[in-house]
């Protein structure tokens, strides 16, 4: 019975899941269009960022990108689900088919490696962080989301590995003040207990990951 009972649970999890994912299909060869005249200013021509305030979205999972899309275009109050006065401008005129296409042309290329940082005592707490999380806060491991590799786990949990420390300490920031709130709480809690320098840790640690 008890057995009966834990796998009911597993699936109505994964139906919720299911019903919180959008699924990606879109044409990549058009989305590039879109990208090179509206995007790649700031996100590089294959989706490689240069500049580190700025997402690299190369190899990122078309279904995160897509939501990502959708929640920064705001509805006719003016409110998006993810608020950001860079990129919810840039979303307003797209439809939710060029979201599908940029989405499936980000996905298909490569995130090239991020620079190692020079630190290196940052760098080695950031990856004990990474990989095990901090028993005694109760910082859980972002290995068991995002993957031991940091590729991340379709649909729901994004690729981490090679973005930006900044970009990455940014969210990290947001997610902590309740800033951005597009994750089911999720990541929200995971911060409850981090510190500072745990963050810039992680964060440090990420960016050379690959
Ligand atoms: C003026 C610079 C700029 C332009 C142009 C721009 N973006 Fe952004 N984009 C940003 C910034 C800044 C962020 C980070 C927002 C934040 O901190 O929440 C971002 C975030 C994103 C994210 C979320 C990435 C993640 O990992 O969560 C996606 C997806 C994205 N942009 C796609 C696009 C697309 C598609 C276009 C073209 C239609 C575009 N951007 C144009 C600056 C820009
Ligand atoms: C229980 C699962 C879970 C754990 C553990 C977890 N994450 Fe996340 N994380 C998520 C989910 C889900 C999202 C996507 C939110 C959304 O849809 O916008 C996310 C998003 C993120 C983002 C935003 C990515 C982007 O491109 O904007 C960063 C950065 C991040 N997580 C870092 C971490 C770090 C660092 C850790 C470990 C300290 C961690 N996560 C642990 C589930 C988790």
């Amino acid at each position: 019975m008890k057995m009966i009972k834990t796998s009911l649970a597993m699936v109505t999890v994964f139906a919720m899941g299911l019903s919180t994912s959008v699924l990606a299909t879109g044409d990549a060869a058009k989305g590039q269009e879109i990208a090179a005249g509206v995007c790649a200013g700031c996100h590089g021509a294959d989706g490689n960022s240069i500049i580190p305030n700025f997402p690299s979205l190369a190899g990122q999972q078309p279904e995160y990108l897509l939501k990502q899309l959708m929640e920064f275009k705001a509805d006719e109050n003016g409110v998006a689900v993810r608020n950001n006065a860079a990129m919810t401008p840039m979303v307003a005129e797209l439809s939710k088919e060029d979201m599908e296409n940029l989405a499936a042309f980000y996905a298909s290329q490569k995130r090239a490696p991020g620079k190692v940082p020079d630190d290196s005592d940052l760098v080695a707490l950031g990856k004990i962080l990474y990989h095990g999380g901090n028993i005694e806060n109760g910082v859980p491991a972002c290995a068991s989301c995002h993957g031991p590799t940091g590729t991340g786990i379709p649909p729901r949990y994004p690729a981490l590995a090679g973005q930006h420390a900044d970009y990455t300490m940014t969210q990290l920031d947001l997610f902590n003040k309740g800033e951005r709130t597009n994750d089911n709480k999720v990541m929200q809690q995971v911060l409850t207990r981090m510190s500072g320098a745990e963050k810039r840790a992680v964060s440090a640690y990420i960016q050379g990951m690959h």
